[in-house]
């Protein structure tokens, strides 16, 4: 996840931005930079790689300055290069400028300065908003700033600065969060509130849509529109812990809520006018005719990512699709047929056995295509293609926001392969696109909702904390994400769980139901709603506990369970990333209940780099 700094005030700014660089680094970036004005003129130093690195490029030579924006960068166009990394200037180095987020029309922008004569030095989007801020000056920052950003769509928080105006600073937020700091004639500005915590505790969050022209003294708001804006500052009582944690008790409920902007950032720029746009894929419209079989390979989540995955492209493409562990498949002799992509799913992009198995396909002559949350990660070179999950950096060894990532990345990649492939119509394919697009919103009002889904799984939390075992069961689609549900539980709660086909519990499992043992049963699915709910009734005649996950106008669920876990009605084909939710936070609030360290289980590491 990108990180912000910028200042403005008495003292030299360059080592008051790598300080709030400093506090941001628990978000993870690839590289980092500052840029400082000074008598007329910026100062850039960037480089890739950690902030020790741009702190020696400081301690050789610190550009003085008293006016400066700083970042750390999470790569999303252009690998982590010291060219790609923050500030970025014009031409000309008279305006720098801090990004975080996407520029989505920035391909268009950028062929359109080229045309008429621009260099870049970066693959950066963010490059092409410094040119557009320089193209609109006319003596006056913020109206550059303003013709600027309505230039360009996309989701981003901007700082700019320019050497003709020392004093000034102007930021803008669309949808990526920006907060300033007030001090005794200093003015600080930050993606996040633990970066200013040093400095001052009187904040102000700009909300979306606003522009901040900010000075030493203070600032003025408006919307970029031009409406002024009138905010109170407030008083920040978080320490610095729970500033990283944006207020939540662990990182996993904070990863959590942030899957209505994931899901969003995973879908901007990717659908256009129902087209698939997949920026980092480099194969034609013959090879996607051409594609025989997928195999679908990685490990924990990411492997449950890829059962959904299964199930979606069989249904809609219409090919077989075979999803196998990765260390299963590292040791297997597989048989790969001409024609046939390989997704390797991985959220690290680093996981040892995913690498292997990964190679072997690839060497056998798959064509494979890496879906990971890691610019430059080792996946990444080993694949001919890429497909981003931009969930950011996911801190919490519980995987949760990555997971829905690379669903919608599965769908997006299904939706592009179907068009091209003929097996969605015009009209099934613009149905699929406006219910993923209708995702971000839905699973917001999810998290948000007045009857309070995260309220109820903490009530529920409660209640199966002293429990022994769970069981987790659905059909398809829900199937694959009962196996998540099942393995989001046991791993932070330590209670054993286990996640099944609901038509395989009277082959063995129906043994263990008894008086009062949880069942979880994830029902979405129309074509076999009627198939779960026999499963159901004969867990119900045994005495089992039922929680269900299902849709609001799911009538009937009721008479066959103890509890409903409601989420929004979508496409039976997208729910997953909906029915994950309350499961999630389930699964959250037993393992608070049982009091035990959510975001760092025992024997788990975020990343298993060694088989
Ligand atoms: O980085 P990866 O996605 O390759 O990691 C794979 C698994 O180790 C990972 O998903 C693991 O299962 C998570 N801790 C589950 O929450």
């Amino acid at each position: 996840m990108c990180g912000i700094m910028g200042y403005v005030g008495p003292r030299p700014a360059s080592p008051i931005i790598l300080q709030g660089l400093r506090r941001l680094e628990y978000r993870g970036y690839d590289s980092a930079g500052v840029a400082v004005a000074d008598a007329g003129a910026i100062q850039i130093r960037k480089a890739a790689g950690k902030l020790d690195r741009l702190e020696a490029l400081l301690d050789e030579s610190e550009p003085p300055g008293r006016l400066g924006i700083g970042h750390t960068r999470w790569a999303t166009h252009g690998p982590p290069t010291d060219s790609n990394a923050h500030p970025h200037a014009d031409p000309t180095t008279r305006f720098a400028i801090v990004h975080n987020g996407i520029i989505e029309n920035f391909f268009e922008l950028r062929q359109e300065l080229v045309e008429a004569g621009a260099v870049f030095t970066s693959d950066t989007d963010t490059e092409v908003l410094a040119h557009l801020i320089a193209e609109e000056y006319d003596g006056d920052l913020t109206e550059a700033v303003r013709r600027a950003v309505g230039r360009a769509t996309g989701a981003y928080a901007l700082v700019a600065m320019t050497a003709d105006e020392p004093d000034t600073l102007v930021a803008v937020r669309m949808i990526s969060p920006l907060v300033i700091g007030f001090g005794e004639g200093e003015t600080f500005l930050a993606s996040g509130i633990p970066a200013l915590l040093d400095h001052t505790r009187r904040m102000l969050v700009m909300e979306d849509g606003e522009m901040a022209t900010i000075t030493r003294d203070g600032l003025r708001m408006e919307t970029i529109a031009g409406v002024p804006v009138a905010r109170e500052a407030f008083e920040v009582d978080w320490d610095v812990e729970q500033a990283e944690k944006g207020g939540y008790p662990h990182f996993m409920l904070k990863e959590i809520f942030e899957q209505p902007r994931v899901v969003a950032d995973s879908l901007l720029g990717r659908l256009h006018d129902g087209e698939v746009v997949l920026e980092d894929v480099g194969w034609d419209a013959d090879f996607e005719r051409s594609i025989e079989k997928i195999w679908i390979t990685a490990c924990g989540t990411a492997f449950h990512a890829g059962l959904a995955g299964k199930e979606m492209f069989e249904g809609l493409l219409r090919i077989p699709t075979e999803a196998v562990y990765a260390h299963e498949l590292r040791y297997r002799d597989p048989i790969v047929a001409p024609h046939s992509l390989t997704l390797a799913i991985s959220q690290s992009g680093e996981t040892a056995d995913t690498l292997a198995g990964a190679r072997l396909l690839s060497e056998r002559g798959s064509r494979l295509v890496a879906v990971t949350n890691v610019v430059g990660s080792a996946l990444t070179h080993y694949s001919d293609d890429v497909i981003y999950t931009r969930a950011g950096l996911e801190i919490s060894v519980a995987s949760t926001k990555a997971y829905t990532a690379m669903l919608v990345a599965q769908y997006l990649l299904a939706l592009r392969l179907g068009q091209t492939r003929g097996t969605l119509d015009t009209a099934r394919a613009a149905e699929v696109a406006a219910a993923l697009e209708a995702l971000p919103d839905q699973v917001e009002s999810l998290l948000k909702r007045e009857e309070g889904i995260d309220e109820m799984a903490r009530f529920l939390g409660r209640q199966l904390a002293g429990t022994d075992d769970i069981y987790f069961i659905g059909r398809g689609l829900d199937y694959a994400v009962a196996t998540e549900g099942s393995l989001k539980l046991k791993e932070i709660s330590y209670l054993h769980s286990e996640a099944m086909p609901a038509g395989e519990l009277k082959h063995g499992t129906l043994a263990l139901i008894t008086e009062g043992t949880p069942v979880i049963v994830v029902n979405t699915q129309q074509h076999v709603y009627d198939k779960t709910v026999s499963a159901l009734q004969e867990v119900k005649a045994r005495g089992a506990s039922v929680i269900a996950v299902a849709y609001d106008d799911d009538t009937e669920i009721e008479h066959y369970t103890d509890h409903v876990l409601r989420i929004p009605r979508t496409m039976d084909l997208l729910s997953p990333v909906l029915s994950i939710v309350p499961l999630q936070l389930l699964a959250y609030h037993v393992a608070d209940a049982r009091g035990l360290d959510i975001d760092q289980p025992r024997n788990l590491a975020k990343s298993v780099t060694v088989e």
